[in-house]
């Protein structure tokens, strides 16, 4: 993140109109069953010192926009939800380090820069497809995110708690003061990040992948020969997003801009509407309409040109380059016929967006044992679909989304460690989605690499 930036956010509302969706049918919201209470964490959040600065969004819209071009490639991973048990200093250095790594073999793969952008720092809330859930003879409100209750299988703890929106809040801040030390105090250096990808290709199980660490080897000396100024590559830019889920603790981040008078969500740099919340006529999409960040909005297989239409009406109605990514989760098995037609649409538009791949959330199938498992074969087909659509239609994928974790979890089937069902078990430790642990990540990371060079 960008030091030096940290222009003023006022907390008033004076110029700017607050976006207006309380009108509108909003989806996916807790019932709280104190409306006193949760007004109290609203007004005490509107108080509170944004999270995120308004030049640090517009340079990564500016990112974002790059990566329309093919100029860049985004990187967004993170967990599916994170929780306030795992919100430790080791898991949040382990997420950061295996997304620096992903990112410095994408780097060399892709020969742009990539956009590195945590699913950290702010997502705690989760969309269910139902409103409760029922085991044996006691039926509870679902969980819906450390940010709204407890995951735990109690009254107690399943009634939405709008308090935790202030711990949401607090560990964010904290998430980011961790990530920013990180990257900008020398943590991020590319030739420790490249050591770390050697030890990965050292093991047998990922063998296939040492030819091309060698070839990273030789550009690294080819650079130092040069005289590229290592030091000087030990600070990298590193953002921060989240699904835009819960309308009160978003609408309670907005500040507004004190240089421009625009608004900002200031929770994080960048925020996504979900595959559930997405109608261009909602009260999700109509907040993000209303403040100046770059925004996402999952699509899914049952998306028409026409909703990508009115959601480009809606989001970015001027064609501003690097507002609005479209994150495809078409599953594997659909892409490659669901795309081409938007993508077309969006051609035909004009308006630019940026493409992005998550290749999970189509993806996502319950394991003979019971689990909620993702096979990393399947991952790795739908991003092959993805690639293929876009060159064939002389498109430009822009960038990736997925959800990992930089621990050794046993949460997708496959990959190089061959995660079988009964392995699954070993270390299931989600609280929603399955992830790619640290070594797919990895995996995947190579892979796609070596789809951008091919
Ligand atoms: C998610 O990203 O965890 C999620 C719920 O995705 P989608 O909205 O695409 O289903
Ligand atoms: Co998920």
């Amino acid at each position: 993140m960008l030091a030096g930036v940290m222009n003023e956010l006022s907390a008033a509302r004076t110029g700017a109109q607050a976006p207006a969706w309380r009108h509108l049918p909003a989806l996916q919201q807790p019932a709280y069953p104190d409306e006193a209470a949760l007004a109290g964490v609203v007004a005490d959040l509107r108080r509170r010192p944004p999270l995120v600065f308004a030049g640090e969004v517009d340079s990564l819209r500016d990112l974002i926009a790059q990566a329309s071009a093919g100029d860049a490639f985004v990187l967004m991973g993170g967990d599916c939800a994170e929780s306030f048990a795992h919100n430790t200093a080791d898991n949040i250095r382990l997420k950061v380090q295996t997304i620096l790594q992903m990112a410095a073999v994408l780097t060399y793969g892709a020969s742009t820069p990539v956009v590195k952008v945590g699913r950290m720092a702010g997502q705690y809330a989760k969309p269910r497809s139902s409103d409760t859930e029922t085991r044996g003879d006691v039926t509870l409100p679902s969980f819906r995110g450390d940010s709204v209750n407890g995951h735990e299988f109690t009254p107690e703890c399943r009634i939405p708690d709008p308090t935790r929106m202030l711990d949401a809040y607090l560990r964010s801040g904290t998430t980011l003061n961790l990530i920013r030390a990180f990257t900008m105090g020398g943590y991020a250096d590319l030739r420790e990040v490249h050591s770390w990808n050697r030890g990965f290709t050292a093991n047998p199980a990922y063998k296939r992948f040492e030819s091309f660490a060698d070839e990273i080897d030789r550009a690294m000396r080819f650079m130092e020969a040069a005289g590229v100024d290592f030091d000087a590559l030990r600070q990298v830019d590193f953002y921060a997003a989240h699904e835009a889920l819960l309308l009160e603790y978003e609408d309670a981040m907005i500040r507004e801009d004190s240089r421009s008078g625009r608004l900002y969500d200031t929770s994080a740099h960048m925020l996504w509407v979900g595959e559930r919340t997405r109608e261009a006529d909602g009260a999700h999409v109509a907040i993000l309409a209303g403040v100046h960040n770059p925004v996402g909005v999952k699509v899914g297989p049952t998306t028409s040109p026409d909703d990508i239409a009115r959601l480009m009406d809606r989001l970015n109605p001027d064609g501003v380059p690097g507002r609005l990514s479209l994150i495809t989760r078409m599953g594997a098995g659909r892409i490659r016929q669901a795309l081409p037609a938007l993508v077309e649409a969006v051609r035909a538009d004009g308006r630019p967006v940026t493409w992005i791949t998550d290749p999970m959330h189509g993806n996502t199938i319950t394991s003979d044992n019971g689990y909620k498992t993702r096979r990393f074969e399947t991952i790795l087909d739908e991003i092959r679909g993805f690639f293929e659509v876009h060159r064939a239609l002389g498109t430009v994928p822009g960038g990736i989304h997925v959800e990992l974790t930089g621990d050794d979890v046993t949460e997708v089937l496959g990959g190089g460690e061959h995660i079988d069902e009964a392995g699954l078990a070993e270390h299931y430790e989600t609280l929603v989605d399955p992830r790619l642990n640290h070594q797919q990540s990895l995996e995947v990371a190579f892979e796609i690499a070596e789809m951008l060079k091919g």
